[in-house]
């Protein structure tokens, strides 16, 4: 390393001090300034040929690098009145092969516009915080019913039966069928009419959360648990569902590790959070939605067979659009309906050629 920091030239070296450091001030032993910067100098309103090897005391307001430059003791973020402003000090005695030399000092906010400034700026990052914390906390509601469920074919309305028939239970549900069939709305309705209603509805998307991170997102992890991970660890998803519903979409692309994982929470009932030794229990329905054949990737072997068998204990299929053309109309019209809201329109309709086709 020394080695490396020896190739840096001078120039170099203040050109990196002045990106990283505003407002510096440098002392030998006996208080008296080496260097200080450009700024900092203007800021009290001397030049650096004025500092320079003058005493710390007689330039710089209420300092204290001369006492830090005799004790080796660091100060961190004293408060310094300078100019009539408040300074936010930093000072550190500098030792080199073990002997202590001098000090070196930083100071931060000027005046106090700029800590206003700084304070309006995180009153608003907390407002949006709030703001995202509230959105975060209404999206864990099932948005939808049974009634927000159109067609009156006969083949929709046997799902919608069996989808009603089965709320009620604990069991778990498998929701297959094409794509836009609607096994989301299905998913919201039927934890809407259970009695865990006014627990959390959490709904995963199983395809876009990326393998290295399923175990973590779904069971949490605990402080410390690896690079990046948050200070005093992460709840996980299905903590977060405790006494709820959760809603595993595309479940037929969670990974071969991540499904025995999953298989052993579900049948434990309780997780493991990453990097930690104890488990939580956990009380959850679980419905799971895919449109893929599962039963064919239990036989190719890239869907457990004992985890098909813990979700499919109910299997509501939900027959496509095209084999229920009848209900073609009610669903454009509400859809419609939702599209007049959205845009502040009332009283369209489709012409009577766009039904006939
Ligand atoms: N029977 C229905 N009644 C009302 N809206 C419906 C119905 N079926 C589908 N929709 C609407 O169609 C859209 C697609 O539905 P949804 O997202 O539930 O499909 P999906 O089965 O989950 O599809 P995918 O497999 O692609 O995820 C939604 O916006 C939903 O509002
Ligand atoms: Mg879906």
């Amino acid at each position: 390393m020394k080695v490396e920091m020896k190739r840096l030239s001078v120039d170099w070296l203040m050109e990196i001090i002045h990106l990283c450091i505003e407002r510096i001030v440098i002392v030998d032993r006996d208080g008296m300034i080496v260097y200080i910067d450009e700024a900092y100098s203007e800021f009290i309103g001397v030049s650096f040929d004025e500092a320079v090897g003058r005493s710390v005391q007689d330039v710089i307001e209420n300092t204290r690098m001369h006492i830090v430059a005799k004790t080796g003791r660091k100060e961190i973020e004293h408060l310094q009145p300078i100019n009539e402003s408040v300074m936010i000090a930093n000072r550190y005695p500098i030792f080199i092969d073990g002997e202590l030399v001098g000090a070196v000092g930083t100071v931060m906010f000027p005046d106090p516009d700029n800590v206003r400034h700084f304070q309006n700026k995180m009153n608003n990052l907390m407002e949006e915080l709030n703001f995202y914390k509230k959105k975060a906390v209404n999206e864990l509601t099932s948005k939808y019913s049974f009634d927000d469920l159109i067609g009156n074919s006969h083949s929709f309305q046997a799902a919608k039966t069996l989808g009603k028939k089965v709320a009620g239970s604990d069991s778990s549900v498998l929701l297959t069928g094409e794509s836009g069939t609607g096994k989301e709305l299905f998913a919201h309705a039927i934890h809407q009419s259970s009695v865990r209603s006014n627990y959390p509805f959490v709904a995963i998307n199983c395809a876009s959360i990326p393998e290295v991170l399923f175990e973590s997102e779904l069971f949490g992890y605990e402080d410390g648990a690896f690079t990046g991970a948050k200070k005093g660890g992460k709840e996980g998803l299905f903590k977060v569902a405790n006494r709820g519903t959760v809603f595993l979409d595309e479940i037929g692309d969670m990974p071969l590790s991540m499904q025995s994982k999953l298989l052993r929470a579900l049948q434990e009932k309780e997780v493991q959070p990453v990097g930690g030794p104890k488990t939580l229990p956990i009380d959850l329905r679980i419905i799971a939605a895919t449109n893929r054949d599962l039963m064919k990737m239990v036989e190719e072997g890239t869907f457990r067979q004992d985890l098909f068998y813990r979700l499919n204990v109910i299997n509501i299929e939900i027959p496509a659009l095209r084999k229920r053309k009848e209900d073609i109309e009610a669903i454009s019209n509400n859809l419609l309906q939702k599209l007049e809201r959205k845009f502040y329109r009332k009283g369209t309709s489709f012409s009577p050629e766009v039904l006939r086709n």
